[in-house]
């Protein structure tokens, strides 16, 4: 029988409110708050004050408090109130991304250690239950990929912008006061926050564990009208998308850019916040799970679902990476991409294994063709800088092939044209 649960909340942001809102007009499941945890004491709160505490010591040292939730912003003080709770033997549901992708190995052996469950469903695509989809059902089978939009505020930016022709900072504004982009932005249009999602999603579809900076990310801030009207003219949308692919050898490749996206694929409807993930099994083959990505009542679902699952005792297993058969992560990989550029120096820089279009304009240069991500990696602040674009035309990975030489192929398609 389920157990009526007391729950310690760190955080009464949007997430934190949400799940106060999810929690008292649910009706089937039932626990008590029993403080909440805040950091400023001016900002006038809508719940009692005697439910409100400014000393995290009140919630961690109350052994009346079984469940701690975690949802406050700041990765580092998020890990000191997460550790604190797991070493007290108390069970703790999070939303924090960055906080797992940057400390997957030390919370996975504590709450090992401590004989206590760890749960995070609402840090990885808002409402969507991937991780425990990847958890109970993929848990045995071997997985070739694992992609999609991972990240609200960007997809929100880029069907409004795009779409809508609304400016980047409007956008972005609306997202801001939409409850979906990060404190600090960003984390969300540089592709950080994605990427966060992406190694958390890592662990449980391929059991590994990979070191934020050892993955790329690229996000949207050099998007260009250039860039948008190369997409439109071919028909594809924009999105930023992470990809984590399993390689011919056993490899798996993470990394997060945009990525132009063609009709036919399931993400392409998948506009404003909502996320998409698309799960391919080595068996089950392709599965596509939709949902709201971001917002305070979707993330307070999300937690509340974990806060459920714990009343019944549930645990992740990490069943692949507990069983040590996880394959090894690469990023000496090929990507078709296609490059916004401005000099010949950017070229010579960003080096095309393979150029299969190419246009020379007044003001607009690109090429499009394989590149490998690990000199994508080397000149990410290079890109970033000089305000190149970068978006993926497939999203298909490839090891490289050591008889690729660095050359322009025959079929290329070359113009020169003064306007595009
Ligand atoms: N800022 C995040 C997003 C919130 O926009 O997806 C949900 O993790």
């Amino acid at each position: 029988m389920s157990k009526k649960l007391k729950i310690g909340l760190f955080g009464f942001g949007c997430v934190g409110q949400g799940l106060y809102h999810v929690l008292n007009n649910s009706t089937g499941f039932k626990a008590d708050i029993v403080k909440i945890a805040v950091k400023n004491k001016n900002k006038e709160r809508t719940v009692g004050a005697e439910l409100i505490t400014y000393d995290k010591w009140e919630i961690l040292n109350n052994p009346e408090i079984d469940v701690i939730v975690e949802l406050i912003d700041d990765a580092n003080e998020a890990f000191n109130i997460v550790s604190e709770a797991l070493k007290k033997g108390k069970h703790v549901v999070t939303a924090n991304k960055k906080l797992l992708a940057e400390h997957l190995e030390e919370l996975y052996l504590l709450q090992q250690e401590n004989n206590v469950s760890l749960l995070y469903e609402a840090s990885a695509c808002g409402s969507i239950p991937i991780i425990r989809s990847l958890e109970e059902y993929f848990d045995n089978e071997e997985l070739e990929k694992v992609s999609g939009i991972f990240n609200g505020t960007t997809n929100y930016i880029l069907t409004k912008t795009i779409a809508e022709k609304l400016s980047y900072n409007d956008a972005l504004k609306q997202a801001q006061d939409k409850g979906f982009a990060e404190t600090d932005p960003t984390n969300d249009v540089e592709g950080y926050d994605a990427k966060f999602k992406a190694i958390i999603i890592a662990l449980h579809a391929f059991g590994l564990i990979i070191k934020p900076e050892d993955v790329l990310n690229i996000g949207i801030t050099t998007l260009h009208d250039n860039d948008i009207k190369y997409a439109s003219e071919k028909g594809y949308k924009i999105k930023l998308t992470p990809i984590i692919q399993r390689l011919e050898d056993n490899k798996v490749s993470v990394f997060v850019a945009p990525r132009f996206i063609k009709e036919n694929n399931h993400l392409y409807n998948v506009d404003n916040e909502f996320n998409g993930v698309i799960v391919e099994g080595k068996f089950s083959g392709e599965q596509f799970l939709q949902g709201r990505g971001a917002g305070s009542y979707p993330t307070g679902a999300a937690v509340l679902s974990d806060i459920s699952a714990l009343s019944h005792g549930y645990k992740y297993e990490f069943k692949k990476y507990a069983q040590k058969k996880a394959p090894t992560f690469t990023n000496d990989v090929l990507i078709e991409a296609y490059l916004r550029y401005t000099s010949e120096e950017d070229l010579k820089r960003i080096v095309f294994d393979e150029i299969t279009e190419q246009y020379t304009g007044k003001d607009y240069h690109y090429v499009v063709g394989k590149v490998n991500l690990k000199n994508l990696i080397a000149n990410r602040d290079y890109i970033l800088k000089h305000q190149l674009f970068i978006s993926l035309v497939d999203e298909k990975v490839s090891r490289p092939d050591v008889t690729v030489k660095s050359s322009i192929k025959e079929n290329v398609t070359t113009k020169e044209l003064v306007n595009y």
